[in-house]
């Protein structure tokens, strides 16, 4: 299936996902982490979680992919004004990693399974390049879980409208809860899964990223929600560890 990314690059899409830190969106992860291990995270984007993930692994190495050459450059930006020297950033897809087998300790894919066809595909490829012993770490939405409020007249219609059109590009708004059953087929053992709300300060952000691939009346509706001064969004992630068994 042709896969399209529903949010695009605009700035205010990258603005608003290069707010995202290691704390707030990786702590899954973080205390199961070795200082010296070598950390892939795919579909980095901006790579704002990719540097955070390089200061903590102080004699570790990270590397980004991502597809998008835009989002290559502003990692690349961002790390390079932080005067961070363990993490580098290359264009490369999920389906075809431009690695060696068994090239790092951990593999990252943070609010990337949501906007591909083929998860299969994607999971193969990172057993293929973790090393025996590894971490595989995954955090996705389920949009099953949101809170949206108050409930503004056209509101819940444009975010199904929303939904329906990531799906329609390849992408599954409900892939959090199948990630259990995804990392199993693949071959993977579960160490843990668990899940987190993230409840958004900035409801106008989330809006004009929404409203940016919406119709006219849709993106009208998200808009008059967000600018109610009693806007409430929460997000709900779906998080996951498993390991790459040594047989
Ligand atoms: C929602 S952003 C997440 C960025 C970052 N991980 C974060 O959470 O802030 C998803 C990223 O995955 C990338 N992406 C989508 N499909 C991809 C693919 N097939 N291979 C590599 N990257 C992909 C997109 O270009 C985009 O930058």
């Amino acid at each position: 299936m042709a896969e399209e990314y529903t949010p695009g690059y605009t700035r205010k899409a990258s603005d608003f996902m290069a707010q995202r830190t290691a704390i707030s969106h990786a702590a899954f992860l973080t205390p199961h982490l070795r200082n010296s291990a070598r950390l892939l995270d795919c579909g980095c984007g901006p790579g704002s979680i990719s540097c955070d993930l390089a200061r903590i692994l102080s004699s570790g190495q990270v590397t980004g992919i991502d597809r998008e050459e835009s989002q290559i450059e502003l990692a690349r930006n961002r790390a390079s004004e932080q005067q961070l020297t363990n993490v580098t950033f290359k264009v490369g897809s999920i389906y075809e990693l431009p690695f060696p087998d068994s090239s790092f300790d951990v593999v990252f894919a943070h609010a990337i399974f949501e906007h591909i066809s083929s998860p299969d595909e994607a999971l193969a490829e990172i057993l293929r390049v973790l090393a025996p012993g590894g971490i595989v770490a995954i955090r996705s939405p389920d949009w099953g879980g949101f809170i949206v409020g108050p409930d503004v007249s056209g509101l819940q219609a444009a975010i199904k409208r929303y939904a329906d059109l990531q799906n329609t590009n390849g992408g599954d708004v409900y892939v959090g809860r199948k990630l259990p059953r995804l990392l199993r087929d693949a071959g993977f053992d579960l160490l843990r899964f668990s899940a987190t709300y993230d409840c958004s300060q900035s409801p106008s952000t989330i809006s004009e990223v929404l409203a940016l691939r919406l119709a006219d009346m849709d993106a009208d509706a998200v808009r008059a929600w967000s600018q109610d001064r009693d806007a409430f969004f929460a997000a709900a992630w779906c998080e996951i560890l498993g390991t790459k068994i040594d047989r």
